[in-house]
C-alpha cells in the first residue's frame, strides 16, 4: 500500500507552501519579514523528517526592488532583492539551503505591470519619442478618457494623465503600477531575458500574476458595467482582460521555461471563470502547468458545495492537465475564519486540511493555515494595503490575511522583537507553532501527518479519484487509484453523527484519521461517523 512516490513531476506530487515575506520571520528586527527569516525556518517546513511540516516547494511572493505601493506587486528592478528582504547574495544563499532540503523555491512574476519608478517607465514617460514610449500602454488626450476601464485598487478610471507628455498611461491596479505593452516585440524580449536570468540562477519556476490581463484590446473598447460592491467585478471584463492573444505569450513564456529541467509555471487567472482559469492550460497543453483553481476561496461550508465545485472544475480541465486546489492565499479571508463555528472551528479546519491533502491535485498552502491562523478586523489607523487604505466602508484590504506568523508565545509571537508591520493576531499566545508542535492532536500535526502521508503514498498523489457518493449531503467520499494502490476518504462536514450507506463490501484498515487509530479494521457499508471525522483508509490485501 505504502512506498516510494515513483512517477510524475515534483509539481504533481508535491505540496506547495505559499510565503508572504513581509510576514514570515524577521531575523533583523525591523518589524518586517527577509530572506534571512525565511532561511531559519526551512528546517520547520521540511527537515526532511516527519518531524517538520513536509512541504516540497515554496513560492514567495514578490522580493524584488519596489517602492511597495502593492507591497511587492510594483517592481523597481526586475533583477533585483529588495534591501528590505535583503541581498541577492542571500537569494542565492536561500536557493542554495532550500535545495539542500528538497525544497523548490518558486518566485512570483509580475509582468503585467511594473512600479512607476521603474527605469523602464521613467524612460518611456519621458518624451513621446523616447525609445521606451511604446514599452508602456499611451493613449493620447482627445479631452476624455480613453475609455471607461476601472482601476480596481482606486475605484477610479484606470487612466492616468501625465503632464509631462500630456498623454494618459493605462494603470488597472493603481496609478503607480502602469501596465506594460505586451505588443511590444523589445518589451517582451526584455522580459524573457529577464525569466531567462532566473531560471539561469536555479529558481524552480514561477507564479505568474494576473496572467489573463496581459495582453488589452487593440481597439480600446469600453467595457459594460454591472453591479457589485466589489470592485473588481463592476465591469465585465471583455476588452481588458482574457484577449485571444495573451495565449501566446504564455506559450512562448512555457517553452523558454521547457529549455531548462523541471521548472513550473502556475499562473493566476484573475477572474471566477473556471472555463476561463483552465484556458491557461492550453489546448495542447503548452502554456502553464497549472493555472489556479481559487474556487475554494469563495466556497461555503457545505459537502456538496464542495463537491460541485470540485467535479465542476476536474470536468472543465483540459485533457491531461493537472489539477491544483487552494484554500487560503494572500489576498483573501483565511479559511480558518471563513469556515469558523464556533467550538467547530478547528474540526472544521482540519475536514478542510484533509480535502486539500488528498484531492487529486497540487495542494497549495498558505503560511500559517497549518497553525489555523485567522483574520481580525485591523484598526483604521494600521492598515497598509492600498485597497484598504481608500476607506470605503465595505472595504478594509486584505491586510487581515497578511498579519504575522506565530511563531511562539513571545511578544510578537516570535516573528520579531520590535512592532510588526502589522499587528499579530490576539490568539498568538496559545495558537503557536511551538505550542503546537508538542501537541499531538493540534493542527500543526494533523498538517504534517497528512503531508507525509501523501508523500509516501502514490494513490494520493498522483491516482485517480472518484466519489462514491454521486449526491453527497453531509459526506464526501472518494477513492484514489494507482495501480494496484487505492485509498477511501471519508470526510464528515457536519456536526452530527452520520451513518454511510456505501454499497460495497469493503474492509478496510484505518491509515489516518480524526478519530479512528491507524490500523483499526472499518467496514464501508457500515460506518457510522463521528461529527467532522476525517478518515483515511486502505484496502486489506
Ligand atoms: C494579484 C496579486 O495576487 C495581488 O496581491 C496584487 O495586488 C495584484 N495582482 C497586482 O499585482
Amino acid at each position: 500500500m505504502q512506498g516510494t512516490v515513483r512517477t510524475g513531476p515534483w509539481w504533481k506530487r508535491g505540496v506547495i507552501y505559499q510565503i508572504y515575506p513581509r510576514s514570515f520571520m524577521d531575523s533583523n528586527q525591523d518589524g518586517i519579514g527577509d530572506i534571512q527569516g525565511v532561511i531559519a525556518k526551512l528546517d520547520y517546513l521540511n527537515d526532511g523528517s516527519e518531524n517538520s511540516l513536509g512541504i516540497d516547494a515554496i513560492w514567495i511572493s514578490p522580493i524584488y526592488k519596489s517602492p511597495m505601493k502593492d507591497f511587492g506587486y510594483d517592481i523597481s528592478d526586475y533583477t533585483d532583492i529588495d534591501v528590505i528582504f535583503g541581498s541577492k547574495a542571500e537569494f542565492i544563499q536561500l536557493l542554495g539551503e532550500a535545495h539542500k532540503r528538497n525544497i523548490k523555491v518558486i518566485m512570483d512574476l509580475v509582468i503585467n505591470h511594473t512600479s512607476d519608478v521603474h527605469p523602464w517607465f521613467i524612460e518611456s514617460r519621458k518624451s513621446k519619442n523616447n525609445p521606451k514610449r511604446d514599452w508602456y500602454i499611451w493613449h493620447e488626450d482627445k479631452g476624455k478618457k480613453p475609455n471607461n476601464w476601472v482601476a480596481s485598487f482606486e475605484m477610479k478610471n484606470a487612466w492616468w494623465f501625465d503632464e509631462n507628455t500630456k498623454e494618459f498611461y493605462l494603470g488597472t491596479f493603481t496609478r503607480h503600477q502602469p501596465e506594460l505593452n505586451w505588443r511590444n516585440p523589445e518589451l517582451k524580449k526584455a522580459v524573457y531575458n529577464m525569466i531567462r536570468y532566473w531560471l539561469d540562477l536555479g529558481v524552480d519556476g514561477f507564479r505568474m500574476d494576473v496572467v489573463n490581463w496581459y495582453i488589452k484590446d487593440d481597439q480600446f473598447r469600453n467595457n459594460p458595467w454591472r453591479l457589485s460592491l466589489n470592485p473588481i467585478a463592476v465591469q465585465r471584463h471583455l476588452y481588458d482582460r482574457n484577449r485571444p492573444e495573451t495565449h501566446e505569450i504564455c506559450r512562448e513564456i512555457r517553452a523558454i521555461t521547457d529549455q531548462y529541467e523541471d521548472r513550473m509555471l502556475v499562473g493566476e487567472i484573475y477572474t471566477n471563470e473556471t472555463r476561463e482559469a483552465v484556458s491557461y492550460h492550453g489546448k495542447e497543453n503548452d502554456e502553464l502547468h497549472m493555472a489556479f483553481n481559487f474556487s475554494f476561496l469563495f466556497q461555503k461550508w457545505c459537502a456538496k458545495g464542495f463537491y460541485n465545485n470540485i467535479l465542476e472544475y476536474y470536468h472543465a480541465l483540459p485533457a491531461d492537465a493537472w489539477p491544483n486546489f487552494t484554500l487560503s492565499n494572500h489576498d483573501q479571508p483565511r479559511h480558518y475564519y471563513r469556515y469558523r463555528d464556533g467550538k467547530y472551528t478547528d474540526a472544521r479546519a482540519k475536514v478542510a486540511a484533509a480535502l486539500l491533502m488528498t484531492l487529486r491535485g497540487t495542494p497549495f498552502i498558505y503560511y500559517g493555515e497549518e497553525i489555523g491562523m485567522t483574520c481580525e478586523r485591523i484598526a483604521r489607523k494600521d492598515i497598509q494595503d492600498p485597497l484598504g487604505k481608500k476607506g470605503w466602508p465595505f472595504i478594509r484590504g486584505r491586510d487581515a490575511e497578511r498579519t504575522p506568523m506565530q511563531w511562539d508565545a513571545s511578544p510578537y509571537a516570535g516573528f520579531s522583537t520590535v512592532r510588526p508591520w502589522l499587528p499579530v493576531n490576539s490568539d498568538y499566545k496559545h495558537k503557536n507553532v511551538s505550542t503546537q508542535s508538542k501537541e499531538k492532536n493540534s493542527l500543526l500535526a494533523f498538517y504534517k501527518a497528512l503531508i507525509w502521508l501523501r508523500k509516501r503514498n502514490n494513490a494520493l498523489s498522483l491516482g485517480d479519484i472518484e466519489f462514491m457518493e454521486k449526491d453527497p449531503k453531509e459526506v464526501l467520499i472518494y477513492k484514489r487509484k494507482y495501480g494496484d494502490e487505492e485509498v477511501t476518504v471519508v470526510l464528515n462536514f457536519s456536526k452530527r453523527q452520520q451513518r454511510l450507506q456505501i454499497d460495497t463490501a469493503g474492509k478496510e484498515k484505518t491509515l489516518f484519521g480524526t478519530h479512528r487509530s491507524k490500523g483499526e479494521e472499518i467496514f464501508l457499508n457500515q460506518l457510522a461517523l463521528y461529527p467532522y471525522e476525517v478518515l483515511i483508509a486502505g484496502s486489506l490485501n
